[in-house]
């Protein structure tokens, strides 16, 4: 039977029930992030590319955090006691079988293998396209270990699974195993899922046995090849931290081939929604949080840890330079070295160069801020802002004492403490005068003597 490609509707079940002992957390596994992303939204994310009809994400109980999070662009069924995978995908057929609409084919992903892409579940949507009533996702890894292998027939056709425990040494040789993604026929899926016994070694139900069920019941079914960086799940930490890495590549090609240069791409950190612009050049060690977007011939030079930023074209920001959440800078701004910058607009040419605390503010066009000005927005209880106008000049180590607001074209003499309102063009000096008096060489000569 053929199938139009591009008429087949998809949902998708995300299998996350797991607790994840091995990662020794109060965090459910799901939740923990690669690249600033929780996984499982990583799994989702790269799911509703598919343009699903539905996507239901299986989680254990007391997962609220994870619920929540998922909430919004998935259903969540809760599964309380995991009795296998076969089992979990079960206990989802009530909420497919609520649907108006019923899918054509049904995804089987897992929350804890958040680095799938989009393009392998299109090959395997291809495959169901050709004809296949399941497909699975396959791969070779440098050791099988305990994976379930792929039994195909002479003609490469995939006639079965079998689980390492059940497997007997000539199934154990085969290096064809399952990564766990699978794509089968909603109509397969409802007749055959209840025929699933749990006789088997584990005493678990295993979605595997589908693939036996549906070749008994006439169906063809096949595999589609990954990577096995691809289908690398999450068990422990380290396993995570080499998700990480590979993310961490990809995030860095992305970055290269949208047009940054990237002078030492493997000291620089992604998240996977930082956004650069043509013609970022980022510096070796640089630190990119989470919603970071950065506009066109951008410079961000070496040790600069930016998040929650919006950087207009033309910035130049770094050596280390703190970029912290609601940063907004304006065409052509600089931020310099040693400076920490927080919700603040920063607008069009203006200049904080050195060593400064800019919280809460507003600093206009072509302004320029001197070395080791503060902001003074906290007094132990509320934050206040801080005002400054365009083409305003903030001498260096001065201190502006929030709420306050200093004019457009306005001078603040170095050394100040501005506790009130300087008004356009102002010059405010608010700092003791200095004396000078003809008496070092005598004040020297005493303070020597006593030694
Ligand atoms: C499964 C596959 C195996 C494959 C391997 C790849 C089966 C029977 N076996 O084995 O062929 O090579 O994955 O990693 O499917 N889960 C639930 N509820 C449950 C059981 C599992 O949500 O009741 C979730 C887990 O959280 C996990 C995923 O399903 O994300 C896989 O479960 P796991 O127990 O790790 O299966 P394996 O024994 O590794
Ligand atoms: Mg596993």
């Amino acid at each position: 039977m053929k199938h139009s490609a591009e008429k087949a509707t998809n949902a998708v079940i995300i299998l996350a029930a797991g607790k994840g002992t091995r990662m020794k957390s109060s965090l459910p596994k799901v939740m923990h992030k690669v690249a600033g992303k929780p996984m499982v939204m990583h799994v989702l994310e790269t799911a509703s590319s598919l343009e699903t009809v539905e996507n239901i994400v299986v989680l254990g109980e007391g997962m609220e955090e994870a619920q929540a999070l998922v909430n919004p662009s998935a259903k969540v069924v809760i599964q309380t006691e995991r009795l296998g995978t076969g089992h979990a995908v079960k206990e989802t057929l009530p909420q497919l079988a609520s649907l108006s609409k019923k899918p054509d084919y049904v995804f089987v992903l897992y929350g804890d293998t958040p680095l799938v892409k989009e393009e392998t579940l299109k090959a395997m949507a291809a495959k169901a396209a050709e004809g296949a009533e399941l497909v699975v996702l396959g791969f070779r890894p440098g050791d099988p270990a305990e994976y379930g292998r792929l039994i195909t027939d002479k003609n490469e056709r995939l006639t079965g699974i079998v689980e390492f425990k059940e497997a007997n040494a000539e199934q154990k040789a085969i290096n064809l195993c399952n990564s766990g993604v699978m794509l089968v026929r909603y109509e397969a899926l409802t007749a055959l899922l209840p025929k699933v016994k749990n006789e088997n070694s584990k005493g678990e139900y295993y979605l595997t046995d589908l693939v036996a069920l549906c070749v008994d019941a006439g169906h063809e079914c096949a595999y589609v090849e990954a990577d096995a960086d691809e289908v690398l799940g999450v068990n422990d930490r380290s396993q995570l931290a080499e998700v990480e890495a590979i993310l961490q590549q990809r995030l860095r090609k992305r970055a290269m081939a949208g047009g940054a240069t990237l002078i030492a791409p493997e000291t620089v950190f992604f998240s996977s929604d930082t956004v650069l612009g043509q013609d970022v050049i980022v510096h070796p060690f640089v630190v990119f949080g989470g919603g970071v977007s950065i506009g066109a011939s951008v410079e961000i030079k070496s040790h600069s840890h930016i998040e929650g930023a919006n950087i207009a074209d033309n910035v130049v920001v770094g050596p280390y330079a703190r970029l912290r959440p609601g940063t907004d800078l304006g065409k052509g701004s600089k931020i310099g070295n040693f400076v920490e910058i927080k919700k603040a607009n920063i607008k069009a040419g203006a200049k904080v160069n050195h060593l400064s605390y800019v919280g809460d503010a507003d600093v206009g066009e072509n302004a320029n801020i001197g070395a080791g000005v503060i902001t003074c927005n906290y007094d132990g209880v509320n934050k206040y802002r801080t005002h400054i106008g365009k083409e305003a000049f903030i001498g260096s180590n001065t201190a502006l004492v929030a709420p306050v607001s200093v004019g457009n074209g306005a001078l603040v003499a170095a050394g100040s403490t501005i506790t009130e309102d300087v008004g356009d063009g102002d010059l405010a000096i608010a700092r003791s005068r200095q004396v000078i008096k003809d008496k070092a060489a005598r004040l020297l000569k005493r303070i020597r003597r006593k030694h």
